[in-house]
């Protein structure tokens, strides 16, 4: 049998997450996304999904001592960050950067490590692209304040549980196209920092991790809403994706992008913009639901992950690398699920030439 895209085809077992497409729920490690979202942070959910408990309070500090340890960047990564032309996009430079870095013998170590250094190699970079001075890690802040004040140089504590709440609900997903990637290159025993290489490489297509810019680019082309309707129905009739929208696994409302609209409608920034979204999203399921009747397509993560960076003021070429600052996470998880339970992949190919 041929299963293009794998569709349908059940490739591993996990205890990381389940996603139960058809009702729109997903839990991490049996424990709903919303609930973690309510009622940890960042660095308790990263160590749940690793080691499979939630730490006390002293393996806790231990793992944020771990990760604050790390957040510094060697001197030959700021070469690197400095000498890759400044036209290259951050993906790239986080995929060079990254696949610089010498795994450690322990493999949760190198976990720790690449969790850590990655929002200080995208705040980094991001800051010399638009020529601003760059800011070290603030051991003070936790994981998510640092970032933001990486980025922006401020302190925003309000902002930094917002862009949690987005980086925990996009920390794991199952098998999905850069996990599969990075438990592949794990199987033929290569190490974490090349399956993690794999992984931001796939990251990096519009048709996974790309897509929340091009749900910028949807809604700037839109710009108003009376033209919702006609846009979208060009892009239709051109054969072109409506960025944002569909998913392999949900066949109706997205759980992450429901939660994200939520929190979207209790900022105060941005009104117009968040109106246009929402709208768009109303409009545009309805023209999907009259041409595609049978595919089932709603909003995904993508969507409102847009929504929420651009009320946070983030510039859209840092959306990929953001969303990759939170799969680490589960990437990491899934290459030490598969290296404990380890069979390589090496699926067949039907031979269809001469
Ligand atoms: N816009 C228009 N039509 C769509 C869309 C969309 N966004 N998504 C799927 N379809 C249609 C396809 O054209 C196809 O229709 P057809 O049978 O009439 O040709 C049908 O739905 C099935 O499409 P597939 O590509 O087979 O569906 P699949 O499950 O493989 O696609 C995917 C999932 C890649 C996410 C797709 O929905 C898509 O391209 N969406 C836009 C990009 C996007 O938002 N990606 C982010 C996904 S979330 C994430 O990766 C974190």
């Amino acid at each position: 049998m041929y299963y293009p895209g794998l569709k349908g085809v059940t490739a591993v077992e996990t205890k990381l997450s389940d996603i139960d497409g058809a009702n729109g729920m997903l839990t991490y490690r049996g424990t709903s996304i919303q609930k973690l979202v309510e009622n940890y942070n960042f660095e308790e959910i990263a160590y749940y999904l690793l080691h499979g408990d939630f730490p006390n309070s002293d393996k806790l500090q231990v793992f944020q001592t771990a990760l604050r340890g790390n957040r510094e960047l060697p001197p030959y990564i700021r070469n690197i960050l400095s000498n890759i032309p400044i036209e290259q996009s951050i993906m790239d430079v986080l995929r060079t950067t990254i696949s610089s870095i010498s795994a450690k013998e322990d493999v949760e170590d190198t976990a720790i490590q690449l969790i850590a250094i990655i929002p200080t190699i995208i705040a980094n970079r991001y800051r010399i692209m638009k020529n601003l001075n760059v800011i070290e890690p603030n051991p003070r802040l936790n994981h998510v304040e640092n970032f933001i004040y990486m980025l922006t140089g401020e302190t925003n504590t309000a902002n930094a549980k917002i862009l949690e709440a987005y980086l925990i609900m996009t920390m794991e997903h199952g098998l999905n196209a850069s996990t599969f990637a990075a438990r592949v290159t794990i199987s033929t025993e290569s190490d974490l920092v090349s399956a993690i290489t794999s992984a931001i490489g796939t990251m990096k297509g519009p048709l996974h991790g790309g897509a929340p810019s091009g749900v910028i680019d949807l809604l700037e082309e839109i710009a108003t809403k009376d033209q919702i309707s006609e846009v979208i129905h060009n892009k239709l009739k051109n054969k072109e994706r409506i960025m944002g929208f569909g998913h392999r696994v949900y066949k109706t409302v997205d759980p992450r992008a429901e939660a994200l609209k939520q929190i979207i409608y209790k900022l105060e920034s941005s009104p117009e913009w968040i109106e246009l979204a929402v709208e768009t999203e109303k409009v545009t399921i309805d023209i999907l639901n009259e041409l595609k009747p049978n595919q089932k397509l709603y909003t995904n993560v993508e969507y409102y992950a847009a929504a929420i960076m651009k009320s946070l003021e983030l510039d859209p070429e840092l959306f990929t690398a953001i969303f990759s600052s939170s799969r680490i996470v589960g990437w990491c998880a899934h290459a030490i699920e598969q290296k404990n339970n380890n069979v390589i992949f090496r699926p067949n190919a039907t031979y269809v030439g001469k």
